[in-house]
């Protein structure tokens, strides 16, 4: 096998990976039809028919409804909309403790911020890197309104459980499934087994609409809060004679009339976009399997894994090789690998800085949590040292390439000694 790229050998992968491509003529002709009619939004904000949106909107709702079996799908315009909504919509108030993992987007920490809830940080299981249910139900308390779990990287959370705990509790489960389409924990899609599901349609998803989200129940009341949410709810309050009036001072989170076209041709496509993102992150597993000292990503007996990105867990007592060395090497062959995903939430100056930025310790004003390092220790040693991703939904990957990016994970793993020798020269 040649020699390294980071110590001046051949690349594995010696040119551009084409950038993820979801969109196509179907999408473009759909696009067309709606700008022929010029009506790129049809929802008015007071009560009337055009309140839930116009012909576009409520086809791709129809559609999502159908495709992910449930009984109410809501567009909005992105996934933190439809987050906030969601929120709104379990009826957080000023207060309220809403649980959430650390390991996430910044947005599934920040919704509850916007009604004065106070976010609840949870470690993670090892294995999935979501919600550890078991330290959910310890940190549960009699302020505790809402779960925000987020199925992360596409496999699916505790979700079952999660409910189950969540019912019995008389709390909220709100699933952030912005990476999990199609993803599914015992048979059912993720995304519909907690109260409230919440998708993400922005461009980096496995398949989108520029930006986008939808929200999904199979609850009325839920589906009525989130559509007043979505589109100025306080003027429909005294119309509708809605006594609860909690959180129904409205956003505009509309989705357009173009993006919802798009959404409805993406949709067709999901169940092929999907399979192909497993097939390839699946591939790659079963050659990680017999390399030292990664682990590919678990995938739960009684799940299936959506793969948005592959999370790999490295050890670096095992190699002797730091995993910021490995993820160069992978890099300069060429490979799409990143390290870490993000900083676990609570390090983030809205919650370490919190009197500077809001007036008087606004949004939590009515907390006196501390967010100290050490909180979550799993996710800590993650972002820190252990996980390894594989942007599966980054590149447009066809069989050559994943050949390459297998290719390039045995070079580099096979030369594991060199890397070290290297690095305890301070060569690399
Ligand atoms: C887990 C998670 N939550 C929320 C979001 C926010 O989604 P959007 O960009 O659609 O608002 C993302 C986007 O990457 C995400 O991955």
């Amino acid at each position: 096998m040649s020699t390294l790229a980071l110590l001046g050998g051949k690349p594995e992968i010696d040119r551009e990976l084409l950038p993820y491509r979801t969109i196509g003529e179907e999408e473009r002709r759909a696009v067309d039809r709606v700008m022929q009619t010029g009506e790129l939004s049809g929802y008015v904000g007071a009560w009337c028919e055009a309140f839930d949106g116009g012909t576009e909107v409520r086809a791709f709702e129809a559609a999502w409804a159908e495709q992910f079996q449930v009984g109410h799908a809501i567009a909005v315009n992105s996934n933190t909309s439809g987050l906030i909504a969601a929120v709104g919509a379990a009826g957080v108030s000023p207060g309220d403790e809403v649980i959430v993992p650390p390991y996430t987007m910044s947005a599934t920490a920040m919704a509850p911020l916007i009604y004065g809830g106070i976010p609840v940080f949870v470690d993670i299981e090892p294995d999935t890197y979501c919600l550890d249910p078991n330290l959910v139900r310890q940190a549960i308390t009699s302020r505790t309104r809402a779960i925000i779990v987020v199925n992360l990287f596409g496999h699916p959370a505790a979700l079952h459980e999660l409910r189950v705990l969540a019912d019995e509790k008389g709390i909220v489960l709100i699933e952030d499934n912005a990476q999990g389409p199609l993803a599914t924990e015992r048979g059912r899609l993720a995304g519909t087994i907690g109260h409230m599901g919440v998708f993400s349609l922005n461009y980096h998803k496995h398949f989108h609409t520029g930006e986008g989200g939808v929200c999904t129940t199979d609850d009325e009341d839920f589906a009525l809060r989130l559509r007043l949410i979505r589109n100025h709810g306080e003027n429909v309050v005294e119309p509708l004679e809605i006594e609860d009036a909690t959180n129904l001072i409205g956003f505009n989170f509309r989705l357009t009339e173009l993006s919802a076209a798009i959404g409805t041709e993406q949709l067709k496509k999901a169940k092929s976009l999907v399979a192909r993102r497993e097939e390839i992150a699946l591939r790659l597993s079963r050659v990680v399997e017999d390399l030292p000292g990664l682990t590919p990503p678990m995938v739960r007996e009684d799940c299936r894994h959506a793969f948005y990105h592959w999370g790999g867990r490295y050890d670096e007592a095992e190699t002797g090789v730091s995993r910021d060395t490995v993820v160069r090497a992978l890099a300069a062959e060429g490979a799409p690998v990143w390290q870490g995903y993000v900083a676990p939430l609570y390090l983030l100056p809205a919650f370490q800085r919190r009197v500077a930025i809001g007036r008087d310790g606004f949004p939590f004003t009515l907390s006196d949590r501390t967010y100290t390092r050490g909180l979550c220790p799993v996710a800590e040693r993650y972002h820190d040292s252990e996980l390894l991703t594989v942007g599966v939904c980054s590149y447009e990957l066809d069989d050559d390439d994943v050949a390459d990016v297998i290719a390039a994970f045995e070079k580099v793993f096979s030369n594991l000694p060199a890397l070290s020798n290297r690095a305890a020269e301070g060569q690399v």
